[in-house]
């Protein structure tokens, strides 16, 4: 272990013997991690404060041990709270420190490309500090205090600023890195020094009198709960205004940017069962959408998932500007060997960064993986605490959670006038893919896009395997002048027909069962191919081909255009043999079509063709 980290084990060991002393309750129950408290009388004890145990029943002696915890309920002087660590020793009257602030974060330059776990520490130096096994009661420093960062004065002396103005901006890779008046500022400040330069987050770069006459200093960063919207908060507060969301989030999937988008600000969920490639879809959008920064929230993941992200991503370009893929993401994971309670709060850590980076005019993507896991933590952590249990299991709270979250998206206009959004993607595991189980349930009556993964079409290997028959997306029409304005004016009508006729096709598949090829009529023979091939060649995408993986919008538009014309062809085949040998040509031709560079000699080619074989069987030369 080098010097450094023994002086800073040392400072945070003889920190907390000095805090033992500040104990102001003591453990009088323990349940798993759940204890129960008991204040000493000196501070009342509030809901969702922060709290330490100090077990005093140790492994190594020579080590203390604080516990981060949070206080879930308090009838009178007794609080039940939950720990967010192994309570293993921990005995009754055990001390208690009360910290008076809610679950916060540390929000200012350095939180991209972070990997964090649900209470914002920073993994790869906790697993530098303290090996890959992580140790308990150990807490870091969100945000590195060795690095200095080139601040540049927004405001200057005499200005009068509100919360979540900007008064300094400093570069963050490719990014300008807002510093804002903190969000809990009351009414007005007035700027009365304020400096520029490289300094760490710690450093103060301005000093600010507040309303009372009292002089604040502001540093690069500012604390803010978890659990409270940012973004709400400035609405109330100050110029934040919320937009309505008129832009798509172009993911490059064609099946979800044509058939199922998500604006940007807004809300989608993938439910899908076991397997059938949630994960996978949610690193293509990781990958390939054209948000400004994703955060990536891993709840409850195989830790082998998580780890092959963490490896992948700084290997990986960004699509829009070539650079690290990393310098745009952060990881807040929790895999599912880390303490449960963690993981409930790991979603709201991802909401508040990405509400923060919104707040400076960015479009955020938040994707979580699996939501299913956060709300069986909240279900452990309910059922533990004997509160009566709603439909299984779940409390009858989970509901009005899943809402709370989902409605920390949207476009805002910020304090200086400019856009930003914050769109989440949360996947759903229900068990045995069965959508009617109260959390897929939950979800879907929350958000605006439903991408329901089907196990049918995983098993056929139809990837990514959402089922266009069950999935919906309200923002189709709400995008509508959108698409008309940037794609075509009958875009969303054609979009419309293919939907027909995937519904249509599905039926005539249905009757075909029954009936054979031979009970039903050549046209709906036709129907059915036509349906196929769209299924086949659009729906359908390679997550593993390096072309096809990705679609951008403008090649989606060529591709659909052209889909659609070859499906809206008059064809006069003279029997069903001739209309399948159709299909299946024009389907590998158009499969080569997307696994070819855009513009390439072999996509000009396959093009090409393509009106050869469509030529050859319109008109009478198929009829012969
Ligand atoms: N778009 C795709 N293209 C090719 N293969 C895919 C695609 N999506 C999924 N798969 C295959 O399906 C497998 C399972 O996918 P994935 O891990 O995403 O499922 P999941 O729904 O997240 O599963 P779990 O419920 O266990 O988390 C992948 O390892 C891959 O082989
Ligand atoms: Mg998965």
């Amino acid at each position: 272990m080098s010097e450094q980290t023994n002086t800073e084990l040392e400072q945070q060991a003889s920190a907390h013997r000095a805090s033992a002393h500040r104990a102001s309750a003591q453990v009088v129950a323990v349940m798993g991690d759940i204890i129960t408290i008991k204040s000493l009388g000196s501070k009342p004890l509030t809901k969702n404060e922060v709290v330490y145990v100090m077990p005093s029943r140790r492994a190594n002696e020579q080590v203390e041990e604080q516990l981060m915890a949070e206080v879930l309920r308090v009838r009178g002087d007794i609080a039940d709270i939950q720990v967010y660590e192994d309570t293993r020793g921990v005995a009754v009257g055990d001390a208690i420190i009360q910290t008076g602030h809610l679950l916060s974060l540390e929000l200012g330059p350095g939180i991209l490309s972070m990997i964090y776990d649900g209470l914002q520490n920073p993994l790869e130096r906790l697993a530098s500090l303290h090996g890959k096994f992580l140790q308990r009661g150990v807490q870091l420093d969100a945000l590195d205090r060795s690095q200095t960062w080139a601040f540049t004065a927004v405001a200057k002396t005499g200005d009068k600023l509100h919360a979540g103005e900007t008064f300094g901006t400093v570069p963050e890779g490719r990014f300008t890195h807002r510093i804002m008046i903190p969000f809990n500022t009351e009414g007005e400040v007035e700027v009365i020094w304020i400096q520029e330069g490289s300094f760490n987050v710690d450093t103060v770069v301005a000093k600010v009198r507040n309303q009372r006459g009292e002089e604040v200093d502001l540093t690069m960063v500012q604390k803010w709960p978890v659990r409270h919207s940012i973004s709400e908060t400035l609405t109330k507060k100050g110029k934040t205004e919320r937009q309505y969301p008129d832009t798509p989030l172009v993911t490059t999937q064609r099946i979800v940017d044509t058939f199922f988008p998500i604006a940007r600000g807004g809300t989608g969920c993938i439910p899908g069962p076991f397997g059938s490639g949630k994960t996978v879809l949610q690193h293509s959008f990781s990958r390939y959408c054209d948000a400004d920064i994703v955060i990536v929230t891993a709840c409850g993941e195989r830790a082998g998932e998580v780890v092959e992200t963490i490896e992948e991503f700084p290997h990986l370009q960004d699509p829009t500007t070539g650079g690290s893929l990393i310098d745009r993401t952060v990881i807040i994971c929790n895999t599912s060997s880390m303490p449960v309670a963690a993981r409930e709060a790991s979603i709201y850590t991802g909401l508040t960064l990405g509400e923060y980076y919104r707040q400076m005019g960015y479009n955020v993507l938040a994707l979580a993986d699996s939501t299913s896991r956060w709300a069986q933590a909240m279900r452990e952590t309910s059922n533990r605490l004997e509160e009566i249990p709603g439909e299984e299991g779940f409390p009858a709270y989970m509901d009005s959670a899943i809402k709370g979250v989902y409605e920390r998206c949207g476009v805002i206009r910020n304090e200086e006038g400019d856009e930003g959004s914050l769109t989440m993607v949360g996947s759903v595991s229900p068990a045995g893919g069965n959508f009617e189980e109260p959390v897929t349930q939950a979800t879907l009556s929350t958000v605006k896009t439903f991408l329901g993964l089907s196990y049918e079409r995983a098993y056929k290997r139809f990837y990514p395997a959402i089922d266009p028959l069950i999935s919906w997306s309200r923002y189709l029409d709400q995008l509508s002048d959108w698409y008309g304005n940037n794609l075509s004016a009958d875009w969303v009508e054609n979009v419309k027909e293919m939907q027909a006729l995937l519904v249509k096709g599905d039926s005539i598949n249905q009757m075909m069962q029954v009936t054979g090829e031979e009970g039903i009529t050549l046209e709906d023979y036709v129907t059915f191919q036509k349906s196929l091939f769209l299924d086949m060649v659009y729906l359908q995408q390679d997550a593993f081909d390096d072309v096809d993986s990705s679609c951008p919008l403008t090649r989606q538009k060529a591709c659909f255009e052209l889909a659609v014309s070859l499906i809206r062809q008059q064809y006069t085949f003279k029997d069903k043999e001739i209309a399948r040998d159709y299909f299946v040509k024009l389907t590998g031709l158009f499969k080569n079509l997307n696994y070819s560079h855009d513009g390439s000699p072999e996509y000009n080619s396959y093009l090409q063709k393509i009106e050869e074989l469509r030529n050859q069987y319109i008109g009478t030369a198929a009829a012969a």
